[in-house]
């Protein structure tokens, strides 16, 4: 069944419509770091007040845990959106109730109020169960919005109806969130790039020493089946950056004494790496290489950056630490699609679906 799209709604004109976002921006001291979350919902918002609704957009921001900590006021946001979208008004911190992450049927109702219709363009949190997502649709009218829309139809072609070869990045801290993504992936996949200190576990998998680097114990024997599953198509850094006793920061191969922690990968990785990205007519990129934050850590990271803007097949960086990376080097423009769901955008492609849209395929004004 498809989405339920804007135009699948009765008539806006003078209705009151609730939107879902995700303005889950970084905020620092008052100042939001980066509005791409919110800049991406203005198709949506826009639409809708052109076609004469009165518009009321709700986010959650960071995880206030279900009480009203004004260190997570939507304030910030509010501002930014009374200039980028006058008139549409912002309810606070849905995670202020302790309703929201427990899909409270009494908070769906307060929520639903006096509201005539939803709309969902939350993307980046539509792999979470919650009131505000998956409450609605059962008792309003629904729709995805442009950004929901767009969002899920670049994923779903990048799976179904892609470009060969089709290759994946992946970097970050923990394997275990990924086993499942790796084991989609796996079906879809010519070839598996594996970065960040989730390459340690797999490193350990094969073998190697890894000093004191980050691993994940309980997941070694998972990563060596996938290993065995990839039959080669698994690519795993050759060198490492690391750190030593007193600090001291060394490129070593990928076998490192006790005392030593790889924080990036090594410069032979990098050029690796680049080498299997150029060749892709269809790229995902998902985590960092390394601790890119820190200047002694970022070459690997920056490396593989530059290599996914210059390629010339399609590319998609999804969300999270890999598109701040981006910005950090000035590359989010380069390249073909920046997810605004890192979480969501792992989910989909392991699941192929997620709760969010799910409730809107069953929205009353769904399309058969
Ligand atoms: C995100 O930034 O990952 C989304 O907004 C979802 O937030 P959450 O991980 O706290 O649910
Ligand atoms: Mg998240």
């Amino acid at each position: 069944m498809k989405l339920p799209q804007l135009e699948d709604l009765p008539s806006p004109s003078g209705k009151r419509v609730l939107v879902r976002a995700d303005f889950n921006v970084p905020i620092k001291d008052g100042v939001i770091q980066d509005d791409m979350r919110i800049r991406a919902a203005l198709p949506t918002l826009t639409w809708l007040q052109e076609q004469g609704a009165t518009v009321t957009a709700c986010t959650h921001l960071g995880r206030p845990k279900g009480v009203a900590d004004p260190k997570y006021s939507v304030e910030p946001v509010r501002k930014a959106l009374a200039e980028l979208a006058p008139g549409v008004a912002l309810l606070e911190n849905l995670r202020f109730d302790p309703g929201e992450e427990t899909d409270d049927h009494a908070f769906v109702d307060r929520l639903c109020e006096g509201q005539d219709l939803y709309v969902n363009d939350a993307f980046g949190s539509s792999h979470r169960a919650h009131a505000s997502i998956v409450g609605p649709p059962a008792r309003l009218p629904s729709a995805a919005g442009r950004l929901l829309a767009q969002e899920v139809d670049i994923l779903d072609r990048m799976l179904h109806d892609h470009r060969k070869p089709f290759v994946a990045v992946l970097g970050g801290a923990k394997v275990s969130d990924k086993l499942g993504v790796i084991h989609t992936l796996l079906e879809k996949i010519e070839r598996l790039i594996v970065g960040g200190a989730m390459a340690f576990t797999f490193l350990l998998a094969e073998g190697h020493d890894v000093g004191d680097s980050l691993v994940e114990h309980d997941w070694v024997e998972r990563c060596r089946a996938l290993l065995d599953e990839a039959g080669g198509r698994i690519v795993l850094p050759e060198d490492i950056t690391a750190v030593g006793p007193n600090e001291e920061v060394r490129q070593a191969g990928v076998d490192l004494r006790a005392g030593w922690k790889g924080l990036d990968i090594g410069p032979g990785s990098a050029a690796a790496f680049s080498d299997v990205i150029a060749d892709a007519r269809t790229l995902f990129w998902n985590g960092p290489m390394g601790v890119f934050e820190d200047p002694r850590f970022e070459a690997g990271t920056r490396t593989i950056a530059q290599a996914v803007a210059d390629c010339r097949g399609f590319t998609i960086v999804g969300g999270g630490d890999s598109a701040s990376a981006l910005k950090q080097f000035g590359l989010e423009g380069e390249v073909d699609h920046v997810s605004t769901g890192g979480g969501a955008s792992l989910e989909f492609i392991e699941l192929g679906d997620l709760p969010g849209l799910e409730a809107l395929r069953k929205a009353s004004n769904a399309p058969g």
